[in-house]
């Protein structure tokens, strides 16, 4: 029995797309637990970029099959494009995307509806792609299957319900006139067709997997600061990236997981609003952003940067249950002449215990920081620990001291080759 879930351990775009890619060498099937196509996960093969918002990173390797959990709200737009761009690129999906009948879809009025709550005060900096209005509905069960889309009267009693309520909202509070019915039951019609042959039930498929003893990868979107329940909210996403959620998110049981591992870049990173303790505000956190090209995959946002957290990563691991890590993005840190490690929080001189629950107690919190010398060279080419400059071995074992969880792999640039076991 072999399930691994790879999550983020941060606030997402940790490069959990290339250590997906880079794991599904050795896996069956990857399948995507959580979230939707807010997700921007990049791939570099030679001089191919792919980047991937809903179909898992295992696409790539051809001999891996990939499933969308239950869990995943799914954009058919986005999808049937996702399709489109990978065939083009000559990736073959026919027989290798298993998407589940009970995945909720997200609705043109989902988009609306988060756009038109963003342009409200208190915005949460969302992606815009409809995912928290879509959760909305699920949570509140008038959510839309895959699976309604098989009996095109009741999606039709069930697209009127709500688009009349959609179109109250919408008018009542947003100003934004009334949809369309009739064309969006067309649309979702027509998508029906053409994903029709990939849907089916992933949880017995991945049972069945599980029994016939293949290798699981199970891919978070997003990361655990993000999460809904553990996260710092209100500043999270609408889904559980937290390795809990690829059981629910998949229909798998606990007892089926065997191992969690956390992506962790070298450095902190955040799009949108929302507290964090170590995010720079000048010409170090410039420098992070653009050697570390952080901008967003999926809204080209400027990502905001920060040095490493290790009191948030220790609540990471402890929340996910980490027991290894993937180190990316260590090749950014070559150009600091020293770097900082966040290794504690206070609040008036007095240490922090636990990770706060609510943002203002986090926004409060003073980071205190060793200082560590910087290597002050390029990473590139190199394939091996013993051959990272001493300073780089030192910045690792000093992150897997303080972190008490091994890292297992390390990355150092886009590229699948340039990753490594420690
Ligand atoms: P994800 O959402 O966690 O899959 O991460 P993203 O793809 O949104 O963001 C990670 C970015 O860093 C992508 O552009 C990757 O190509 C890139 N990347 C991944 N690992 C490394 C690394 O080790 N070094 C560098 N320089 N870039 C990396
Ligand atoms: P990957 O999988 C980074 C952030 C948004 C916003 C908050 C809520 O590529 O790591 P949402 O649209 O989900 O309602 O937005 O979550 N966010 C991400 N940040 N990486 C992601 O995904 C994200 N998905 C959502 O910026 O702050
Ligand atoms: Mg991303």
């Amino acid at each position: 029995m072999s399930v691994r879930i790879i999550v983020g351990a941060q606030w997402g775009d940790e490069g959990k797309g290339k250590i997906v890619d880079l794991l599904s060498e050795e896996a069956d099937i990857v399948a995507r637990y959580q979230g939707g196509a807010n997700a921007g996960h990049t791939i570099v093969i030679g001089d191919t970029k792919y980047v991937l918002h809903l179909i898992p990173s295992g696409i790539l390797h051809d001999g891996t099959q990939c499933v969308i959990g239950n869990g995943v709200v799914i954009d058919p737009v986005a999808l049937l494009d996702e399709i489109t761009m990978l065939e083009g690129m000559g990736i073959n999906i026919a027989g290798r995307l298993h998407i589940s009948h009970k995945a909720h879809l997200i609705m043109p009025y989902h988009k609306m509806l988060d756009k038109a709550r963003e342009a409200m005060a208190g915005s949460i900096g969302t992606t815009g792609r409809g995912i928290g209005p879509s959760y909305i509905d699920k949570a509140q069960r008038t959510g839309i299957r895959i699976v309604d889309l098989l009996d095109r009267d009741s999606l039709t009693e069930k697209l009127r319900t709500n688009i009349e309520a959609t179109n109250r909202i919408l008018r009542a509070v947003y100003d934004v006139g009334p949809l369309n019915v009739e064309a969006i039951i067309d649309e979702y019609v027509a998508f029906d067709s053409r994903i029709d042959p990939y849907i089916t039930d992933t949880t017995a498929y991945l049972h069945a997997a599980i029994k016939n003893g293949k290798r699981i990868l199970a891919e978070g979107a997003q990361g655990a600061l993000l999460d809904l329940d553990h996260g710092t909210y209100p500043f999270v996403t609408s889904s559980n990236p937290t390795s809990g959620g690829a059981c629910t998110g998949l229909g798998i049981a606990p007892t089926s997981i065997s191992s969690v591992l956390g992506v962790v870049k070298a450095y902190s990173t955040r799009v949108g609003n929302g507290p964090f303790p170590t995010e720079l505000h000048d010409a170090d956190g410039e420098l992070l952003r653009s050697e570390g090209h952080e901008f967003g995959a999926t809204t080209g946002r400027s990502r905001r940067c920060g040095w490493l957290d290790i009191p948030a990563l220790r609540y990471s691991i402890m929340v996910n249950g980490i027991d290894s890590i993937a180190l990316t993005k260590l090749d950014v840190l070559g150009v600091f002449e020293s770097i900082n490690i966040c290794t504690a929080y206070h609040i008036d001189g007095k240490p922090v215990k636990h990770f706060p629950a609510d943002v203002r107690t986090l926004e409060k919190v003073q980071c205190e920081y060793v200082t560590v010398p910087g290597w002050k060279s390029s990473l590139d080419g190199i394939r091996s620990f013993g051959d990272l400059p001493k300073a780089a071995q030192d910045y690792i074992t000093t992150v897997e001291d303080l972190l008490g969880v091994a890292i297992e792999w390390v990355s150092t640039s886009p590229a699948r080759d340039d990753t490594f076991r420690r």
